[in-house]
């Protein structure tokens, strides 16, 4: 049930846009990566993530549970583990608000040369859920995650 609630609060929010989105009218964000996603983080995101300590652990996590899940392991299977792992700390610290810099291609080049599907897209934020809740990072700040996420779905998903 908690699933169902989360994923239809994304694909609601792909479709809306987050109400903090107001907010990037008189916080501009910086340039690079994450200036193609302008929705400014909830206050506290970064902290409540565990920092680029905490990230960094989560990811480490996540990208080990990417490459063991069912749905996923085939796509990630060569996949550069601690590569992707730091590239994915890096852009959801920056996205997070916290003082780092993405410096890896943007989404659609990056995800250009595989066939992503919308089931694929939902699979990979189950998995990321699984990781924050191993983590313990508390329900609500998991959907703001998600909520700066959700609008990559267009640059990633190439097979409708
Ligand atoms: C919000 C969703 C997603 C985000 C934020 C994301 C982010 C990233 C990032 C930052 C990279 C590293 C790019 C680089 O340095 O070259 C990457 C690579 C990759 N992504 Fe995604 N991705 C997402 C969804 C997906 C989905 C749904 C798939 C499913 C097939 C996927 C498969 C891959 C693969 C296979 C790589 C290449 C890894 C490697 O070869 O090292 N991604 N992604």
């Amino acid at each position: 049930m908690k699933q169902l609630i989360t994923l239809s609060a994304l694909s609601l929010l792909a479709l809306i846009g987050s109400p903090a989105g107001a907010q990037s009218m008189d916080k501009p964000m910086a340039p690079s990566a994450a200036s193609a996603y302008p929705v400014a983080p909830a206050p506290g995101l970064y902290d409540a993530l565990g920092g680029q300590t905490g990230l960094r652990t989560l990811m480490n996590d996540f990208v080990n549970r990417l490459k063991a899940d069912a749905r996923l392991a085939e796509a990630f299977k060569d996949a550069n583990g601690a590569n992707l792992a730091k590239q994915l700390t890096d852009q959801i610290c920056q996205l997070a608000g916290g003082p780092c810099v993405y410096n890896g291609p943007d989404m659609k080049e990056a995800h250009s040369n595989m066939d992503v599907t919308r089931a694929d897209f939902n699979a990979l934020v189950e998995v990321l859920q699984m990781s924050m809740d191993a983590r313990g990072i508390p329900f609500a700040r998991q959907n703001q995650l998600l909520a700066l996420l959700a609008p990559m779905h267009r640059d990633v998903i190439n097979v409708r």
